[in-house]
């Protein structure tokens, strides 16, 4: 009988946090199979690509598809393409696809229509605003999904309203908690504030990559703001690239800690000791929840309300007048929170037991 085969998809910073526990656990359960991993490298810099794959463990991808940046029609058709090939040559018996990127959409089209089974992990989240791209890309990467994995009750309920049937829906809890829980003995040490000399449990962390926050006129805006705190707590940022190609001013900002993105363990060594965090980004929302810190998301909505409901999340709105409100918050009584059900560490051995049962 042929080698079974798992392709895993990945090409984006927050894939790689998604998919390393899933790989690991397939590995380990279907050690006669091949599992290969393909890298869109949709993101590129070592410091948004390699040094996740290094320091997640994640294996070495076997294909490169060189897709980079560009228009999303640009860079979905180069990774539907590339990918495509990969497929053909040598079809897998199932494929993963995670998370709600470019890549998670030209995966998504290129499976299906080659009639590849996939399961998008990560699935079932809705913002309900389809001028987010991600929005977009979700919808249909969870149309076509032969397991959808769904990390909330939350994401379940809007797969069902959509009409999508019970069967090919699991809810297994959040993969990306199982790789900050495997991670967690190697960052939680590292107490990277401390090392540069800041309050070791005293900052503000901040992390913005939204075209609607950093594309616009909001941007300059939010840095003054953060300006204004900075002169009364520290301010760490360390800068997505296509936030750092827009912030025009540096200067302007001086207390402010402008730094390269991170590699995953200083960043979460950062996260798990700040008084609080700003963001708009999806996956910290999530960690914050877990890790009991408290949030504030910049952004009119989010696709994740169980951090908001049991954990310790604020959404602000996208209103940079209201970021002074996380200044008030640090030193307050912490609100009471819950980590969400089945947000354990064992997210990717319950969709191992799905898969293996069923291969
Ligand atoms: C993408 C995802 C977003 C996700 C984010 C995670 C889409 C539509 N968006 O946004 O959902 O939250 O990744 O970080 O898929 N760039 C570099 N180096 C890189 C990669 C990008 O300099 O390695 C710069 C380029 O100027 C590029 C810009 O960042 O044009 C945006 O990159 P892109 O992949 O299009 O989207 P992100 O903003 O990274
Ligand atoms: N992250 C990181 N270094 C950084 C910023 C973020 O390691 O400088 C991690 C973060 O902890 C989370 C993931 O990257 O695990 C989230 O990725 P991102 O915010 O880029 O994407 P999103 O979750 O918004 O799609």
């Amino acid at each position: 009988m042929a080698r079974q085969k798992l392709l895993y998809v990945v090409g984006a910073r927050p894939n790689f946090v998604k998919m390393a526990p899933v790989v690991a656990e397939l590995q380990r359960r279907l050690p006669d199979a091949e599992h290969v991993v393909v890298h869109t490298e949709q993101h590129y810099d070592p410091e948004l690509s390699e040094i996740f794959i290094d320091q997640l463990g994640l294996p070495e991808p076997e294909f490169r598809l060189d897709v980079g940046s560009g228009s999303h029609a640009q860079q979905t058709a180069r990774a539907m393409e590339r990918l495509e090939e990969v497929v053909i040559a040598d079809p897998p018996d199932l494929a993963f696809v995670p998370g709600d990127v470019n890549t998670t959409l030209a995966a998504a089209l290129v499976l299906v229509k080659l009639g590849v089974p996939y399961a998008h992990v990560e699935s079932g989240l809705r913002s309900f605003d389809r001028s987010m791209p991600e929005e977009i890309n979700r919808i249909v990467a969870d149309e076509f999904a032969e397991y959808l994995f769904a990390h909330s009750e939350d994401a379940v309920a809007n797969l069902r309203k959509e009409g999508i049937e019970p069967e090919r829906i699991h809810l297994v809890g959040n993969t990306m908690i199982d790789t900050l829980c495997r991670l967690e003995p190697l960052f939680r040490p590292l107490h990277v504030a401390a090392g540069v000399r800041l309050p070791p449990l005293g900052i503000v962390l901040v992390t913005l990559h939204r075209p609607a926050l950093v594309d616009g006129a909001l941007l300059p805006t939010v840095l003054e703001q953060l300006q204004t705190v900075a002169e009364r707590t520290p301010v760490v940022f360390p800068v997505h690239p296509r936030t750092r190609a827009r912030i025009a001013a540096p200067e302007r900002y001086p207390d402010v800690r402008l730094l390269p993105p991170l590699g995953y363990l200083e960043f979460l060594s950062l996260e798990a000791d700040a008084a609080a965090v700003l963001t708009d980004s999806g996956g910290v929302q999530e960690e914050t929840t877990f890790l009991g810190v408290p949030c504030f998301t910049l952004r009119a909505v989010t696709e994740r309300p169980v951090t908001t409901r049991l954990g310790t999340n604020v959404v602000l709105g996208l209103d940079p007048a209201r970021i002074p409100e996380i200044a008030d918050a640090i030193g307050a009584d912490r609100r009471e929170h819950r980590i969400p059900p089945l947000w354990d560490g064992r997210a990717s051995e319950r969709i191992a037991d799905v898969v293996v049962e069923r291969l």
